[in-house]
């Protein structure tokens, strides 16, 4: 019997490793969740994708190391936890990630979020 609920399998594939570029950010969408994937240092990671400040789309802003800059308001966001650089108030969650073969996946379920 091959289960294929989301409930017993958390993690769920988002992208493959050639989609996620070193420096760039990659959106994907799971059920109701728009999460952005990053590449830094060899490991991959995932935060939320929708800005706290105004919902600009954090994946297409710049990357500097780990940090990202919304590419509207230039709000900042480490993406290994999702908090707050910048201006350092509202940080936003992060969701564990892994990697299997050239699959990322992610499990959407368990976000974790520095400021609580
Ligand atoms: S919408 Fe992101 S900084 Fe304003």
């Amino acid at each position: 019997m091959i289960f294929r609920s989301r409930k017993l399998f958390m993690f769920v594939k988002v992208a493959t490793t050639d989609q996620v570029k070193p420096g760039r950010g990659f959106g994907a969408k799971l059920d109701k969740v728009f999460i952005g994937i990053y590449h830094v240092d060899g490991k991959y990671y995932a935060i939320d994708d929708v800005c706290p400040h105004m919902g600009g789309s954090l994946h297409h802003g710049f990357m500097n190391d780990c940090v990202v800059s919304c590419p509207l308001h230039m709000w900042e966001f480490d993406v290994k936890t999702g908090e707050s650089v910048w201006p350092g108030s509202l940080s936003i969650p992060s969701y564990p990630v892994k990697v299997e073969g050239d699959d990322i996946l992610v499990d959407v379920d368990s976000p974790q979020k520095q400021d609580e």
